[in-house]
């Protein structure tokens, strides 16, 4: 049980374009919470992430996204992480402990959500979708090894997504 002040903290983790940032809004907002997207948060502070990654490597990038997801937990709220953030063992470390949430998605589903998408991760001569099957699977074992849950994204509005997460965040309690 916890007190009033508990800020309802969860965290979004999940692939490229599984719904974080739109699924992760909406629970905010049902939560009366902030919402932090920690893309958001490096591209404000630190420019467009193909330039990062271009200018400095992707190295530097997770860097960067350790520090913006270390500071949004320490606000508290909805905190949407980019899809590779589970990579680095410091990121996951600060994850343990945490209401963990791991929107999946399908790659029939994923298709139409990357046309038209500045993935830096995506951007080379293979199909995005190839390589987008590839990228989660090499990253399923540490999606699985930070959730505390998992919803899958595919096929039901987002909204009744995020409905079921506020239920399941309340829970917790
Ligand atoms: C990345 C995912 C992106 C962004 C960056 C790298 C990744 O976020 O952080 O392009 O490594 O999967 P989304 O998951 O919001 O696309």
């Amino acid at each position: 049980m916890t007190s009033e002040a508990d800020p309802l903290t969860l965290v979004l983790v999940g692939p490229m374009a599984a719904g974080k940032t739109s699924v992760g809004r909406r629970v905010a907002r049902r939560l009366g919470v902030a919402f932090v997207d920690t893309d958001k948060r490096i591209v404000a502070a630190h420019g467009p992430i193909p330039a990062i990654f271009a200018e400095h490597g992707e190295a530097h990038f997770r860097d960067l996204e350790r520090a913006a997801v270390a500071d949004a937990l320490s606000e508290g709220g909805v905190i949407s992480l980019g899809g590779g953030a589970v990579t680095q063992a410091d990121t996951r470390d600060l994850l343990k402990d945490q209401p963990v949430v791991f929107l999946t998605v399908s790659v029939d589903a994923v298709a139409d959500r990357l046309r038209g998408s500045n993935r830096p991760l995506l951007a080379g001569e293979e199909d995005p979708v190839e390589r987008w099957k590839k990228i989660f699977e090499e990253r399923r074992r540490w999606y699985a090894e930070v959730a505390s849950t998992t919803f899958d994204t595919s096929r039901r509005p987002m909204q009744r997504i995020a409905d079921d997460i506020v239920t399941w965040r309340r829970e917790q309690r």
